[in-house]
């Protein structure tokens, strides 16, 4: 099939690739010149694992190219996929900005017969107004479809590659069938259903992921009060298939540039409708005050923040990523320095993101290493689960530190590992 992907980022770069490695002709457009310059010369602007090589394998094959001419890929293309951002708005609701002038665009460009499909995340509704946008431009039959969605960063293409579900929405038969074709190498469970079910399941997805994240944070901060291990009361949840053992890690709750959001949007799309939604409201309110725990801590040990150096492991908001949207790492390091302390941060991947995304006061510096961050620190925090912590042992830590203070916002050490050191341990939940 001959498709084209607009919009490069996650979502549209990742998907376009892997419809390209089942054997389909794809073009992938951006209107960022420099986007798709990087792209043809085989500079993939965002990372992610296994991307680069899926790109390299299926441009050599001439499967996959990149183009900002989004006329001629609309013309040359049986499918056309939006795949562009839908930021938030300052009041949390989805901005359409995107979707909607690629809608234009595409009702310009239409020349014959096309299937429009939306991936991009959008509130209930949304296709049906994309058709509208493009129906006013043309008289040429098209059909439109809505296939949200369910890759997590940092192992996006095994995601893709092997999809626990496709769901397309759409109301035309033909569509259905040709999706489905297209998407029988990835999966063995295609839904088909109508598009405001397809919209409401991407929300409702995400929506019941994060609650699962806030419930397990708020079990963890009752863990502690009552002295209970909430790996082991996870553990014997988990083994209930009503329940299921994943999405039950507690942590400095979620970021990332899609639970943040998308939780916010389904409030304000509930909201619009006179419904409160009452509990996607707590969740959000728990994963904000989840943050803080860590500061709370570190009061805790260390009274006055003052003057004092806290080593930060990790910024991304999430391992194996170098993705730092709505990271917690942020919240939480203003804090520090709110409190008038000092920071030495590291991150493998994520550091160059983190540094042009915020700005925080010149109370920060930046490190190579790990080890040089916690070298000297009077407590050292961890706040992303990457394996290179992981397999420093603590007792190497405590010789590291200035003072035997370690904040594990991410549980990745046990008991064992932690069997004759000196540190004050805090982690969560435990
Ligand atoms: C998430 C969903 O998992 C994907 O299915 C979805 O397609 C994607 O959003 C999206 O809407 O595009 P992603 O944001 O890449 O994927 O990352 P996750 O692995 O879901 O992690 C999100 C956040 O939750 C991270 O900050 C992670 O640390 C946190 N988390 C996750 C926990 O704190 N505990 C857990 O048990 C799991």
């Amino acid at each position: 099939m001959k498709i084209s992907v607009i919009g490069t980022g996650y979502v549209g770069l990742v998907s376009g690739v892997c419809y390209a490695d089942a054997g389909n002709e794809v073009v992938c457009v951006d209107k960022v010149q420099e986007k798709i310059e990087m792209l043809n010369s085989g500079v993939v602007p965002i990372y992610e694992p296994g991307l680069k090589e899926l790109i390299d394998k299926n441009m050599e094959l001439g499967r996959l190219k990149f183009t900002t001419g989004i006329e001629q890929s609309v013309k040359d293309s049986d499918i056309i996929i939006i795949a562009v951002g839908t930021p938030s708005l300052p009041d949390g609701r989805a901005n359409l900005d995107f979707v909607k002038n690629v809608a234009n665009e595409i009702g310009v460009s239409i020349n014959g017969y096309k299937i429009i499909v939306t991936k991009s995340t959008v509130p209930v509704g949304t296709n049906e107004i994309v058709e509208s946008i493009i129906s006013a431009q043309t008289d040429v039959v098209f059909d439109v479809a809505s296939v949200p969605e369910f890759l997590r960063e940092g192992s996006a293409i095994q995601d893709t590659l092997n999809s626990n579900r496709v769901v397309i929405g759409t109301n035309s038969k033909y569509a259905a069938d040709v999706l489905s074709e297209l998407h029988k190498p990835f999966t063995r469970n295609i839904l088909v259903t109508d598009i405001r079910s397809s919209e409401m399941i991407k929300y409702a997805s995400n929506a019941f992921l994060a609650t699962k994240i806030s419930f397990i944070n708020e079990i963890a901060n009752i863990c502690e009060k009552v002295g209970a291990d909430v790996t082991q009361v996870a553990l014997g949840m988990g083994y209930d298939h009503r329940i299921g053992n994943s999405f039950l890690n507690p942590g400095i709750g979620y970021g990332g540039s899609c639970f943040p959001k998308d939780t916010q949007a389904l409030i304000q799309i509930a909201g619009q409708m006179n419904y409160d939604f009452k509990l996607l409201k707590s969740v959000v309110e728990v994963n904000n005050d989840q943050r803080f725990n860590v500061l709370t801590k570190l009061k805790l040990i260390l009274n006055d923040l003052e003057n004092k150096t806290v080593g930060i492991w990790g910024l991304a908001f999430k391992p194996n990523t170098d993705d730092v949207r709505d990271t917690p790492a942020y919240e939480i390091i203003k804090s520090i320095l709110d409190c008038g302390g000092k920071v030495k941060a590291y991150d493998p991947l994520a550091i160059e993101n983190f540094k042009k995304t915020f700005r925080l006061s010149h109370n920060i510096i930046y490190c190579d290493t790990a080890k040089d961050v916690a070298l000297d620190s009077d407590a050292l925090c961890i706040l992303t689960e990457w394996e290179e912590f992981s397999l420093i042992n603590p007792t190497t830590i405590q010789k590291w530190l200035k003072r035997p203070n370690l904040i594990d916002g991410r549980n990745i050490y046990n008991e064992v590992q932690l069997y004759g050191t000196d540190l004050t341990y805090y982690s969560v939940g435990r």
